[in-house]
């Protein structure tokens, strides 16, 4: 073994990649759709490999995402497709090519990154830790169908919508304050659109997307800005009821369908768990929504060993619906926080739970102003990625 290093993947290393993911993931997939995409993410620097030598042996992507946090967009890596050959696993190449990653997103100036984690250990070391979950519902199709809405021009929808989709997913976004949800490059949504196993309809302030999936219906996403417009986009899907008896759906669980749906939706629903990261501290606390009356003043004492630009004393200054964290002189009262501590409480985990697990100390009297300040609609995500 010579000595590993991270790399950018280059095109003619997509097959030695796509070699690991198999070993990683299991077979299956279509390589050559596979490599199409990936090739995206070579030419925006977003794929990050590790070399032994002229042996590509690790690879994990970056998805160029926005997140909504308290009804506002910050920018936000989404990290995929992590992957080590097995027999370089156990050795510290995860890790090594997870630090390439948050360099990556220093450098693309994002202020957050995101991922869902196949195993906990090797994010939290690096500074994430939980932030929300990705919850499927489960409808009884007929008790959509009756949901009426008849008075609501419903109509198909196409390519020329993706605005369109943009322009209600935000106004819905910002309307509900939302945590976690995910905003997509164009091109993504683009393609959704233009997949004709995606059915998408739209009406004067909402949209659904859904598709069949094992003989079932699926809603990947239904905004609507309105009781009538949630009852007519629900009932377009409903309308499938012969054939499908289920509609599953990604939704949060305070969508107001759980109190327009007669049968309360049944199953398992929190599928995934998701983490996230700050990458730079000043700009994620100063880019995303708090509420209009909370008000906080805390001196601030950030240990991040990852990233040295986060650590430091700071003073942070919510007020406003905004926030402003600005280097301060040393205080023995600061509230004191690590980046997993950092994650969990800008994703409005309570301070007394983050106490509770060690992630915060210092700060004394100061849990019920930061739970008002970061609390708010439980943080989720529609996608998987
Ligand atoms: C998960 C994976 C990327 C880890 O790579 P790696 O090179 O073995 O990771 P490292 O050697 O840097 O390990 C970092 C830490 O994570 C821990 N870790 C690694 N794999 C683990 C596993 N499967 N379960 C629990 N802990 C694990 C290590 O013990 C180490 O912690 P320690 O320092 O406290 O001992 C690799 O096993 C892999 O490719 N697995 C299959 C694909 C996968 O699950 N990818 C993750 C998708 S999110």
């Amino acid at each position: 073994m010579t000595e590993l290093r991270v790399v950018d993947v280059a095109e003619e290393q997509l097959d030695s990649v796509w070699q690991v993911r198999i070993r990683s993931f299991g077979p299956g997939g279509d390589r050559e759709k596979w490599k199409e995409n990936a090739r995206r993410f070579v030419d925006d620097r977003r794929i990050l490999g590790v070399v032994d030598g002229d042996e590509l042996v690790a690879a994990a992507r970056i998805w160029p995402f926005e997140q909504w946090w308290g009804g506002r967009r910050v920018p936000m890596g989404g990290v995929a497709g992590v992957v080590v050959a097995p027999e370089y696993r156990g050795r510290g190449v995860g890790s090594l090519l997870m630090r390439g990653v948050l360099q990556r997103c220093v450098e693309k100036g994002y202020p957050l990154t995101g991922l869902y984690p196949a195993t906990t250990v090797l994010y939290r070391h690096l500074g994430y830790e939980f932030a929300g979950s990705r919850y499927k519902f489960s409808f009884q199709a007929a008790d959509l169908r009756t949901l009426g809405g008849r008075g609501t021009a419903v109509r198909r929808a196409g390519v020329a919508d993706a605005d369109r989709f943009l322009e209600l997913a935000s106004k819905a976004h910002e309307d509900r304050r939302s945590n976690g949800p995910l905003i997509w490059p164009r091109s993504e949504i683009e393609s959704w659109l233009e997949d004709e196993d995606m059915f998408a309809y739209v009406a004067e302030d909402g949209f659904v997307v859904y598709n069949w999936s094992d003989g079932a219906l699926s809603v990947d996403e239904l905004i609507a800005g309105s009781e009538e417009t949630a009852r007519a986009l629900w009932a377009t899907v409903g309308s499938g009821s012969s054939i499908a008896k289920t509609v599953h759906a990604y939704c949060p669980p305070y969508d107001p369908i759980h109190l327009l749906a007669e049968h309360e939706a049944e199953g398992d629903t929190r599928i995934n768990h998701w983490m996230l990261r700050l990458i730079d501290a000043p700009a994620a606390l100063a880019g995303r929504g708090y509420p209009d009356g909370a008000v906080l003043e805390v001196d601030l004492r950030i240990d991040d060993p990852e990233l040295p630009a986060n650590t430091g004393d700071w003073h942070l200054s919510i007020t406003g619906g905004g926030a402003e964290l600005k280097p301060a002189e040393p205080s023995a009262d600061a509230l004191r926080v690590g980046p997993r501590g950092l994650a969990a409480l800008y994703a409005g985990t309570p301070a007394a739970v983050l106490r509770g697990a060690g992630l915060i100390t210092g700060g004394v009297g100061l849990d019920p102003t930061l739970d008002l300040a970061f609390g708010g609609p439980a943080p989720y995500m529609l996608d998987y990625f």
